[in-house]
């Protein structure tokens, strides 16, 4: 297998560097006819391209039933062009990919995570199968991207990732503000608690809390894009920039913008350069790229998913990435960035003020970040942003490192007898740094929805409302919980914090706790708390504990029986009985 998929052919006779060192193998003589006829047929124009060319999988995460992903297939055509431009062989294809936006409506969201895990396995058997030289991937959606170098970390060719780019602002003629996506699930919560009401500033108030719906719903994602603030995929873009994987700039770059077509177009440049430098994935993940990424996360205010993607990656790229490596970097790294969920502007606000190339030229400048690790243009990260400008003086999106929003990252790992593998936080301070509470338990999210649907928890005292089998194997997938904390910040639950094995959307905010490790179906303390027993988060100490003594804990876990699994055949089937824990970024094929 490893023969097979490390070509050590490295230079032709001429003792220059072979770009077309892997698909060689089928096409310099007549030794496989047969797949040189299918070649042919697919477009190979002559004898001297099949034997010279080198083959560049363009794989797209297109599907034309989410804005995130439905431009994709075009993206993918313009990049085509241009490696064909440029005397290489260009091979579109797909992966699937799910709308993490989408599912978040249904049980679907118990696919999304493992979409991750088909993105990369597509990624890496399109690539060996078909013997290609380079890979050019481009995600839109949350777990696109680390799907996408995942795969590219497996079969370790020349590859390069295009983020197919973030959606542009959403305006809401009704409550007269700029939306997103998030905007309508808070809304859903003021929604069923009867407090949606359109701003009182002299305008027409006269709508129905079913038409402001209506009008949220029709106008908070106006087109192609990821979406539009430091969420998820955004977060990760951001990230695999930092790490030098894409070309600068596209990240921040929206899909819509003529920019992003520019970028296809550089794409293929960036690509031959990767092959005749022999650029490859794992020359890029290294631990000071990782160490890179996890600055950015922290500086502009990324998802809690982040944690789990980057740690997916690092095993994937045999780097050694630790929980405690993102609390190290979270306490040095000021958080910089008035990006939503917590604060107030978009990324497409961030790309009119230099975009993320702009932020990275100030940590460079700061110490902060590498500037010296390799990227796919052959150059390093300062060199690809040194001519890039500034962030204007006048700006207001990127604090200043002197007044930074919090001195140091949100994203908090907590330990304690609640969780003694570890669990995410995001705090950003606006909610205080510590939560003691009585634990409420639902067994699922859906139980919690139907709680705060039916406005069964009470304003009146401190709540640890947990959610719990919703983990890597117990959900499966470890779903995403949205739905529930939009709800408790549009209701204005200020007296709850929401603690889970599974995850939180990078849109989610509020104090909240995830990735409770061990999970509750393999009999984690999480699955032995009970209603009334005291909980505290505190982000000081980074612990999270309950008050219940060791013995009383060992008695309730003799007691624990592990629930009957949820699904039993298909492909949750096979994910939860391959699927690694969440501190080990819940990949599959950790054995
Ligand atoms: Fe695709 Fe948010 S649903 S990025």
């Amino acid at each position: 297998y490893l023969d097979f998929v490390h070509s050590s052919e490295l230079t032709g006779v001429d003792g220059k560097p072979m770009l077309n060192r892997y698909s060689t193998h089928l096409t310099r003589q007549h030794d496989f006819p047969g797949a040189q006829a299918m070649l042919f047929a697919a477009g190979v124009p002559d004898r001297h391209a099949m034997q010279t060319a080198p083959h560049v999988g363009i794989a797209s995460v297109w599907w034309e039933g989410n804005p995130c992903n439905m431009h994709l297939l075009d993206l993918g055509k313009e990049v085509k062009k241009a490696v064909n431009a440029r005397g290489m062989l260009g091979w579109q294809y797909n992966t699937i990919g799910v709308s993490d936006a989408i599912t978040m409506g249904n049980q679907g969201m118990r696919f999304s995570l493992q979409t991750r895990e088909i993105i990369a396995d597509s990624v890496e058997t399109v690539t060996c199968a078909q013997a290609h030289d380079a890979n050019i991937t481009i995600p839109g959606c949350d777990k696109n991207m680390p799907g996408c170098i995942m795969g590219m970390a497996r079969h370790n060719r020349p590859s390069l990732m295009i983020y197919g780019g973030t959606i542009d602002k959403g305006y809401s003629e009704t409550l007269r503000r700029p939306v997103n996506i998030a905007t309508c699930y808070e809304a859903f919560g003021a929604y069923t608690f009867n407090t949606l009401r359109q701003p009182d500033d002299g305008g027409d108030t006269s709508k129905t809390k079913d038409e402001i719906m209506e009008d949220l719903e029709r106008h908070a994602c106006p087109g192609a894009g990821a979406c539009g603030g430091m969420y998820t995929a955004n977060t990760m873009a951001t990230a695999i920039e930092s790490m030098g994987l894409t070309l600068p700039g596209s990240s921040s770059t929206p899909a819509s913008s003529p920019a992003k077509m520019r970028e296809c177009a550089k794409a293929a440049d960036a690509i031959k350069v990767c092959l005749e430098q022999d650029i490859t994935p794992k020359k890029l993940l290294t631990h000071k790229s990782f160490e890179n990424a996890l600055v950015i996360t922290m500086a502009l205010g990324g998802s809690t998913n982040a944690v789990l993607h980057l740690l997916a990656m690092a095993v994937t790229a045999g780097v050694e990435l630790t929980l405690d490596d993102f609390q190290r970097v979270s306490n040095k790294i000021p958080f910089l960035a008035d990006l939503a969920p917590s604060g107030k502007y978009s990324m497409a606000d961030l790309y009119e003020i230099g975009g993320v190339p702009s932020v990275q030229k100030l940590l460079i400048a700061a110490g902060l970040l590498d500037g010296s690790i390799p990227t796919v243009t052959g150059k390093t990260l300062a060199e690809n942003v040194a001519s890039w400008p500034s962030l204007p003086s006048d700006q207001v999106i990127i604090k200043s490192l002197d007044s930074p929003i919090k001195e140091s990252g949100h994203i908090q790992i907590l330990r304690g007898n609640f969780a003694p593998a570890g669990a995410v936080a995001k705090i950003t301070g606006k909610e205080g740094l510590r939560f003691t509470g009585k634990a409420r338990c639902f067994e699922k999210e859906v139980e919690l929805n139907d709680a705060l649907n039916r406005g069964a928890i009470p304003r009146g005292e401190n709540l640890v409302l947990i959610v719990r089998y919703e983990g890597p194997k117990g959900g499966p997938g470890m779903p995403e919980q949205l739905k529930a904390s939009a709800a408790i910040m549009g209701a204005g639950l200020t007296n709850v914090a929401l603690v889970t094995d599974g995850r939180y959307s990078g849109a989610s905010h509020g104090f909240i706790v995830g990735h409770v490790c061990p999970e509750a179906a393999v009999g984690g303390p999480i699955a032995l708390v009970r209603d009334g027993d005291e909980v505290t988060i505190d982000a000081q100490s980074n612990t999270i504990s309950m008050k219940v003594s060791d013995e009383e804990l060992e008695r309730r876990r003799k007691e624990w029986k592990p629930p009957r699994p949820t699904v039993t055949r298909g492909t949750l089937a096979k994910y939860a009985a391959l699927v690694s824990d969440a501190s080990h970024g819940a990949v599959t094929d950790l054995f």
